[in-house]
């Protein structure tokens, strides 16, 4: 279709499917005989281009190759997607250029729509502390709503490496350090983003990312080598990649380590072998930014030519920014380095895509202006966010019932160098917007307080500061309220990509405020914020109460005052382990028990232990309190052991004893207790997020069965071995007030 037309058609307010529909029969071929009539039709040079992605360089989130050439790239066929363009007039615009091209081939726009895309939903890893799959999938749900409606094809979500060192920047983006959790939460993820099935108007395709084990990168170094063992890779990284294809995942991303010695954009073993071998993923994987061409500093190419062949070959479809694909395949097909049946196999799987999403019919559905003024930022996705913010703040502390603070407060001082920000509530991986729609903490206070509270204010100190000058101001502020809020952590951009950090503390003299406005005598509460388990253990050991608020997205403060005020208890549970000192990193709840476990917790006695401090964490993987209490008890098993083809059943009492309505993460974990391979001291495998009013109870059940008991055997068989287990349910990994053992027991002896 001409441009003019085009351009015609979208004035007139008509669309191009309108159009289409009218003048073309309806197309009755199923996607795979489209997608093999289109490519019988492309040249070698169109099929490269389709394994091409350019970014818009607007919104760059990395290193930029040289950009002068990519729209007259795209009029000539040679780019088949771009990310980083957005927003219904962008997109359209940008496809019109490939509808200049021969034959017309639609782009895929993707973008990083990681946790919300107008409305900014809490960061991953706070999302996950809900432990509500239901709002997980809301969170995504939206954010797929919201920028399908801006001409948004494709997200670069969910993450889903699992990560045991806060030092790593990205643990923001992901759920944590559990692979059962981190499995259930992909899961939810993808199903949010794409819907009821690709194609639909509210619907992007997901894309896993990062394919693998980018989250173990030594030292949390980001881009860091990964080394692993095999056991380790299938057994803890990569079940939540697997869940996500099993939710149907459209797409995956590699990633930017090198896993044992071969970087993962490379690697055979994962993409070939695994992904698309085993696991039968018939979508396609894209590259990380620039992934391929990084493989000549890795030292494992020594040019763009030998990394796009290695990479192509390796499974790798599509290339991310690295223009290794586009400068090279086509001479590397010539030459006969590469089957041309090899970028067969990447174009077919990048156009079903592109069919199954409807482009073909009408390129530019996504691209509905009227839509995107109707979706974006609408009233209904904000209360969403409210309330998966709420549901994502983790209460580490309340001595004495400091909370709920009563709404009849007279005077109440925020302090603190986050407690008027508005730009730091949105997170790293905000798709970035001007900061006017971000409540902070003191606007939530507020929204919520009648005109009978004063509100106060004072900074104390920058994020960073190092001075302390205006903690006299902010002690003689504390000195005026009855209750202090005080809002401390890190700022926004300090956890996410390329943010590693070697000190987790709270950054400057942030901790030395609190301990100021303390020792006024006044009651504090604090807000600790950040994108990562950070370090404080004056705060720990002396505030009275602390809410670790993350970073909670465009309703920060409206879901910050809900709980401080009681509006909603909080029942958020933490997902990664919170350690006390750098030195204990990594420190994870499901580690192995050792020759020489500590029963003390310490060194002593020739102990594995740490002479100086615990091996526990501050605070453990689970954790997280209520402003009621609950009681957990009757422990039952229907029996004491089973054969592997059948399943005990257990149920349990949960009692909501105290005074107000809440919930409970009620947590299940296993051991082995004697295996052929050494296993871990727990592992989390099931529970249930309930929900209740005062004194109100409810019968919790799990069902245990073969594939809950199974691992790795010595041969890599994934099996379970008969003998004892152990069976511990609490609120915590460190918390477990029923225990019990059951024996799964050998069938061939019952013969
Ligand atoms: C990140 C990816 C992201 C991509 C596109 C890369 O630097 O590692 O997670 O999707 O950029 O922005």
């Amino acid at each position: 279709m001409q441009r003019t037309l085009l351009l015609a058609l979208a004035l007139s307010g008509l669309s191009y499917n309108a159009i289409a529909q009218k003048a073309r029969p309806a197309n009755t071929h199923s996607v795979d005989e489209r997608v093999n009539q289109l490519l019988a039709q492309m040249t070698l040079e169109e099929k490269v281009g389709q394994l091409n992605q350019y970014t818009s360089d607007r919104l760059a989130t990395g290193p930029l190759t040289e950009n002068s050439s990519k729209y007259e790239d795209i009029k000539t066929g040679k780019v088949g997607s771009m990310l980083n363009v957005r927003g219904a007039k962008d997109t359209r615009m940008v496809q019109e250029l490939a509808m200049r091209s021969r034959l017309k081939i639609p782009l895929l726009f993707g973008l990083d729509v990681i946790h919300g895309y107008r409305v900014t939903f809490p960061i991953p890893l706070a999302e996950a502390s809900s432990w509500d799959m239901k709002a997980i999938e809301t969170s995504a749900r939206v954010a797929a709503a919201e920028s399908a409606a801006a001409g948004i094809h494709w997200t670069f979500a969910p993450m889903v490496d699992i990560a045991r060192d806060p030092r790593w920047g990205r643990v923001m983006e992901g759920a944590g350090e559990d692979t059962y959790l981190g499995s259930m939460i992909a899961k939810a993820r993808v199903k949010g983003f794409q819907g009821k099935q690709l194609g639909d108007l509210d619907a992007v395709m997901a894309c896993v990312k990062h394919f693998a084990a980018y989250g173990a990168a030594i030292g949390g170094r980001d881009y860091n080598s990964v080394e692993m063992g095999d056991r380790t890779l299938w057994e803890t990284y990569l079940p939540p990649f697997k869940a996500a294809l099993d939710a149907g995942a459209a797409t995956f991303m590699n990633s930017f380590n090198d896993l044992n010695g071969i970087p993962a954009t490379g690697n055979s073993y994962l993409q070939r072998d695994i992904l698309k071998g085993k696991w039968g993923f018939t979508g396609f994987v894209v590259s990380d930014w620039s992934s391929i061409k990084e493989m000549i500093p890795h030292g494992f190419a020594k040019d763009p030519a030998q990394a796009a062949e290695i990479a192509i070959k390796a499974g790798s479809d599509m290339d991310m920014e690295g223009r290794a694909y586009i400068t090279s395949l086509v001479k590397l097909v010539n030459d006969k380095k590469v089957d041309v049946a090899i970028i067969d196999d990447a174009v077919r799987r990048i156009l079903r895509k592109k069919f199954e999403l409807g482009l073909f019919d009408d390129p530019y559905r996504f691209s509905n202006e009227a839509r995107e003024k109707k979706e974006l930022n609408s009233y209904a996705n904000r209360a969403k966010a409210r309330d998966v913010a709420k549901r994502s703040i983790v209460l580490l502390k309340n001595d004495g019932q400091l909370l709920p603070l009563s709404k009849n407060t007279k005077t109440i001082a925020v302090i603190g160098p986050l407690g008027r920000s508005n730009i730091d509530m949105m997170g790293f991986w905000s798709v970035k917007w001007d900061n006017d729609k971000l409540v902070s903490v003191y606007e939530g206070l507020e929204n919520k307080l009648g005109k009978n509270t004063k509100l106060l204010y004072a900074k104390g100190c920058g994020i960073t500061d190092t001075s302390k000058a205006g903690f006299a101001e902010a002690v003689a502020t504390a000195k005026q309220a009855d209750v202090v809020i005080m809002a401390v952590g890190e700022a926004y951009d300090m956890s996410g990509e390329a943010k590693s950090k070697a000190n987790i503390h709270i950054p400057g003299v942030q901790e030395e405020l609190v301990k100021a406005v303390q020792a006024t005598g006044k009651p504090v509460v604090v807000l600790t914020m950040s994108g990562r388990p950070m370090i404080f253990n004056w705060i720990a050991d002396n505030a009275k109460a602390i809410l670790h608020t993350w970073w909670l997205g465009s309703e920060a403060g409206n879901a910050i005052a809900d709980v401080l005020f009681g509006d909603y208890d909080p029942a958020g549970k933490l997902t990664m382990s919170f350690p006390r000192s750098e030195g204990q990193i990594p420190v994870y709840y499901n580690h192995k028990s050792t020759g020489r476990p500590s029963p003390t917790d310490l060194a002593g006695s020739y102990r594995s232990g740490y002479l100086d401090m615990p091996n526990s964490p501050r605070y453990a993987f689970g954790y997280g309190l209520s402003y009621t209490t609950f009681e957990l008890s009757d422990l039952k098993l229907d029996k004491k052991a089973f054969v592997d083809t059948d399943s005990i059943t257990v149920t349990c009492n949960l009692k909501n004893t105290g005074k107000y309505a809440g919930e409970e993460v009620v947590q299940l974990y296993l051991q082995d207790v004697v295996a052929s391979v050494t296993r871990p001291v727990q592992e989390l495998k099931g529970f249930e997020k309930v929900s209740l009013k005062p004194g109100e109870s409810k019968t919790i059940k799990f069902v245990i069965n073969k594939e809950m008991l199974s691992f790795y055997d010595q041969q890599m068989k994934w099996t379970a071995e008969p003998g004892e287990f152990k069976l511990m349910i609490g609120n915590s990994s460190d918390h477990i007030t029923l225990r019990t053992n059951f024996e799964l027991t050998d069938r061939s002896a019952n013969q």
